[in-house]
């Protein structure tokens, strides 16, 4: 089997963090969700990785390389527009060839355990399989309504009255039939073709789909929100492990991860919470459910609930930060020049709560 991880698209629901980097690239627990995703296939015993990129190709390419590190080969499949999920499939033809393969969103994160999934797809005579989980609001994904006998009636993309709480997960099993439906469909209203409308394809013209429902938690980084949602459920399974340097003054809790470099001076961290390779935390709190990223300073300063991109400086910050995602360099200080006022600058669609 081939994998094919889709890391295009425009991720224009994170600006502004994504006008200066790929979404795919923010870290998670400080590991870039594209790089679980491809543990994640790596695990299931694939080698073959192609990688869809589009605007953002050099930052991706810089940051996964060859895929050696993983033991996989990666081969890049541009995308010259964010045409859809099935266009992208469609541009990936002639690196898929006549394989299976599984295709994951390159901003998703799941709960482990899909391996034999992948595993029991590769073996079956099903010409695609699905994984379906239950959620709240499912009207802002795709969807499946299920026949009585578990077989799929019928899918719809982001419905308005959902048929049933099935959203689709971003992981798609196909086998080369998939090249068929792509070329059939139609773009949908928004312009894109759509994978659950190539799914359909094959539904109503007899191919075999599996829907799978999966019961772990499953979370698509398309927002802020979702994002340190992300980075609670990840942070759930962090261990203590202490590389870095903690000075008699500071606690550190149970589930906290210091890497190595990192120095905790004075200061309490609660876990779940992980403090990145050379980062200083300095007479501050820190945690719980809070990912501090490499070489960042946190100095005088409480930060809770929240993840801090790499280099960024948290200085002097009479205010306990909370529930915040904080891109890379950026400084959040004091300033002593009066008068006592707000100084910013910010980048477009920047979002921030004053009390
Ligand atoms: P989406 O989150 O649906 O789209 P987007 O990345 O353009 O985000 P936004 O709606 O905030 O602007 O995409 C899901 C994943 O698939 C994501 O990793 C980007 C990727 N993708 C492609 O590779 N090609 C595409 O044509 C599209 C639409 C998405």
């Amino acid at each position: 089997m081939k994998g094919l991880i889709l890391s295009g698209g425009k991720g224009s629901r994170l600006y502004p963090l994504t006008f200066t980097n790929a979404k795919q690239l923010i870290p998670v627990a400080n590991k870039p969700v594209l790089f679980r995703v491809i543990e994640c296939i790596r695990d299931a015993g694939i080698i073959d990785i192609g990688i869809v990129i589009g605007d953002t190709a050099p930052k991706i390419k810089q940051a996964v390389g060859t895929g050696d590190r993983w033991g996989v080969n990666i081969t890049y499949i541009q995308q010259d527009q964010p045409l859809g999920l099935a266009h992208a499939v469609k541009v990936s033809q002639d690196f898929l060839g006549d394989d299976r393969f599984v295709m994951f969103l390159g901003d998703n994160v799941i709960e482990g355990g899909i391996s034999p999934l992948i595993a029991e797809f590769a073996d079956s005579n099903w010409n695609s399989q699905i994984v379906l989980t239950r959620i709240e609001h499912p009207e802002q994904y795709g969807v499946a309504e299920l026949n009585d006998d578990g077989s799929i009636k019928q899918l719809i993309e982001k419905p308005k009255e959902p048929p049933s709480d099935l959203a689709l997960v971003g992981i798609y099993m196909f086998d080369h039939h998939v090249f068929k439906a792509v070329q059939a469909i139609r773009p949908s209203w928004r312009g894109e073709l759509e994978i659950t409308d190539a799914i359909q394809w094959l539904v109503d013209n007899h191919y075999g789909v599996h829907p799978y429902i999966h019961e772990g938690w499953w979370i698509d980084t398309g927002r802020p929100n979702d994002m340190l949602e992300a980075n609670d459920l990840v942070l759930e399974e962090i261990e203590y492990d202490v590389e870095g340097y903690v000075d008699r003054d500071s606690q550190v809790g149970r589930r906290v991860r210091v890497e190595r470099g990192a120095e905790i001076i004075n200061s309490v961290v609660r876990g779940p919470s992980i403090i990145g390779e050379n980062a200083r935390i300095v007479n501050s709190y820190i945690g719980p459910f809070t990912s501090i990223d490499h070489d960042v300073v946190v100095e005088n300063s409480e930060v809770e609930h929240s993840m801090v991109l790499e280099n960024s400086r948290i200085q002097d910050i009479g205010t306990r930060i909370q529930d915040s995602l904080i891109g890379r360099n950026s400084v959040i200080t004091k300033s002593p020049i009066k008068p006592k006022a707000l100084k910013l600058t910010l980048g477009d669609n920047s979002n921030i709560g004053i009390l």
